[in-house]
């Protein structure tokens, strides 16, 4: 995929902030520290466009990132955070409800879980809802720099078996480190909008984006 332009629209925290020029949208969620926002700057060629965490766990907006001006990246805040209150744990409960149920314009939403490990209940329990609102073709396993190469196949499989992912459900394998997967992500996600209408203006390329 090739990055014209890349921004950041809204840190929104309430429905009424969400974009409303009504472009396709795809959403990335998982828990907290799984590298959703590594893999946006991955994606996009950028180093710090999306926030990598300091405090894990204490994101609580809805990031929504314009690329070419004709689709939506959007980082959701991360889950299974230990130290998160009871308080905090239901307010981002509310806040990732309130968005999927109620985004029209969203494509597909995808759930990043980290290679290494066992998806962990909180994992399967979003992979299900989000599958029960016709979501989840694509799952990404992230960090794949930190296992050997010989227990790749190992990984994929644990990974697809523990969230039930169907034969036809996308695992993606990717290394935000090492930058690995990031064309993968692309194809897919190129292939979800392939029938939409591309609306509004896309200007040229500035040179040092194009060299970062
Ligand atoms: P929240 O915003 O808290 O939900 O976390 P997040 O999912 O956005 O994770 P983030 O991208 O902030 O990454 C968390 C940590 O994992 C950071 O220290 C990253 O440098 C590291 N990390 C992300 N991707 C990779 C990767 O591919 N390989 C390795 N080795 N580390 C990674
Ligand atoms: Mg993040």
């Amino acid at each position: 995929m090739k990055i014209k332009s890349a921004e950041i629209v809204i840190s929104a925290v309430s429905p009424k902030q969400y974009p409303h020029d009504n472009l396709p949208e795809f959403a990335l969620v998982g828990r907290s520290n799984v590298g959703k926002s590594s893999t946006i700057n991955t994606l996009l060629n950028r180093k710090s466009l999306a926030r990598v965490s300091q405090s894990p766990g204490k994101t609580r907006t809805i990031n929504f990132y314009l690329i070419n001006k004709e689709f939506y990246l959007v980082d959701l805040p991360g889950y299974g955070y230990a130290k998160v209150s009871k308080d905090d744990r239901a307010a981002w409960g509310k806040i990732i409800e309130t968005y999927l149920t109620s985004r029209q314009n969203l494509k597909e939403v995808v759930l990043l879980v980290d290679v290494r490990h066992e998806p962990s209940a909180d994992d399967v329990m979003m992979y299900d809802w989000i599958k029960h609102f016709g979501f989840g073709k694509i799952v990404i396993a992230t960090k794949l720099d930190k296992i050997n190469r010989s227990q790749y196949a190992k990984h994929f499989k644990m990974i697809r078996q523990k969230l039930n992912m169907e034969p036809d459900d996308k695992l993606l394998p990717i290394s935000s480190l090492k930058r690995l997967g990031m064309e993968d992500i692309w194809d897919s996600l190129k292939g979800l909008l392939e029938h939409q209408e591309v609306i509004g203006e896309i200007r040229p390329i500035d040179e040092d984006e194009a060299t970062e």
